[in-house]
């Protein structure tokens, strides 16, 4: 169990968000306060993501989708694109082992079939290994975009149509969610409860926003290495405080 620093209400009765989305922003800025190139923060971001990771499936959250690289980061300087691809490379084998020891099942989301073959192949290896597991689902949106991603469910859709699969007074919200790239997790859970933005920038930058329809947004000036389990704790506090009607009263 885990005791929270602001007591407004009592740790048992703390709603936890079954599926947190995170926009881990501010690796630059960090590695520059300190001196450092843009990589090293990279690096540091991914250290971080591994202990929220562990806070976060300790609390009970279900699943924690990380945005690790947009369809828009390919315009970076090559040498952070190709760093950042290899990331994946160093994770499955120094963090990997560690995810599955705690139950953790490792999925991607994105226009995964372009990454680089061994950035690719470093995931899949980390899907297989972990696929029974029955955890929390940490999800990486790699080279994801989420209007690429409606694109790519409105031609598939289409297609289906032309195909006399479905009709098109028949689609529902929930028939398109199955086109989403995000229907690789279980149904209940599709759609983030929280969104949080590290680094003081307040947008959503194309991430899910299909499924951030009803999402709570929490924005936090920390940058993202310095995120922590308390930086977490802080934002689960704060959903706690906000009233959920998804369009009611
Ligand atoms: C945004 O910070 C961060 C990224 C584009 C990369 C995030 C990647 C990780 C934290 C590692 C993910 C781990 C795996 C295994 C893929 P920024 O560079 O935009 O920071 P800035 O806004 O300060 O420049």
């Amino acid at each position: 169990m885990f005791s929270f620093k602001k007591k407004e209400k009592s740790d048992e009765d703390l709603t936890v968000p079954k599926h947190i989305g995170i926009i881990m922003d501010g690796n630059g800025r960090w590695a520059k306060k300190r001196m450092q190139p843009r990589i090293f923060g990279h690096k540091a971001g991914m250290e971080a993501l591994q202990a929220v990771t562990i806070a976060a499936k300790e609390m009970g959250v279900q699943v924690l989708t990380v945005y690790a690289f947009s369809t828009e980061n390919w315009t970076r300087p090559e040498k952070e694109v190709s760093f950042i691809m290899n990331l994946p490379v160093e994770f499955y084998d120094r963090y990997v082992p560690e995810l599955h020891r705690n139950n953790v099942k490792i999925q991607m989301i994105g226009d995964t079939k372009r990454l680089p073959k061994s950035t690719f192949e470093a995931l899949e290896k980390a899907e297989e290994l972990t696929r029974l597991n029955t955890g929390l689902i940490l999800n990486f949106a790699l080279n994801y975009g989420g209007r690429a991603e409606i694109n790519q469910a409105v031609q598939k859709l289409a297609q289906d149509v032309l195909d006399a699969k479905v009709q098109p007074a028949d689609i529902t919200e929930e028939m398109i969610g199955d086109y989403l790239y995000t229907s690789s997790l279980p149904a209940s859970l599709r759609d983030p409860d929280l969104v949080i933005r590290t680094s003081g920038e307040l947008r959503l930058s194309n991430f899910l926003p299909w499924q951030t329809a009803y999402s709570e947004l929490y924005f936090t000036d920390i940058l993202w290495p310095d995120f922590d389990e308390n930086a977490l704790k802080d934002a689960i506090v704060e959903y706690n405080r906000r009233n959920r009607r998804f369009g009611g009263v």
